[in-house]
């Protein structure tokens, strides 16, 4: 059985508008413990979700911080495009960062 995210992230009558980027749209959003599932959804207490979540999520947290406030990056042009019949997908470049330097 596989979960279809993909469809699930996208479904209008869950997500208005969902192609579009619109990271605010989770400010008013009630977090429930089956919203976020890359490491298994429940009670991390009472369930099987990954033991390791809280530490992947402030690891990503601490990363996300450093890439958008810590270090300034130029991006040349590269294929950004990814495939949709891969799991994991990829954009076809990787992700070509240069010039990196710490603010
Ligand atoms: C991106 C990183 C990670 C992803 C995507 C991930 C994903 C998952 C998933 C999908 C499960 C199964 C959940 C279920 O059965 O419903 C799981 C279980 C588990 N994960 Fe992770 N995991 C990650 C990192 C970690 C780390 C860093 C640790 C330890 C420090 C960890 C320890 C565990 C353990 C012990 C279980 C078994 C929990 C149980 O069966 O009660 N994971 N993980």
């Amino acid at each position: 059985m596989l979960l279809d995210l993909y469809g699930t992230d996208h479904d209008p009558k869950i997500w208005g508008n969902p192609y579009e980027f619109w990271p605010e749209r989770f400010d008013k959003r009630k977090e429930n413990l089956y919203d976020f599932i890359p490491q298994g959804g429940g009670d991390i207490k009472s369930g099987h979700r990954c033991a390791g979540d809280l530490l992947t999520v402030k690891v990503m947290e601490l990363f996300l911080n450093a890439l958008a406030n810590k270090i300034s990056y130029t991006i040349p042009a590269q294929n950004l495009s990814y495939s949709l019949a891969k799991i994991p997908t990829l954009p076809e470049s990787g992700f070509i960062m240069q010039n990196v330097k710490r603010k």
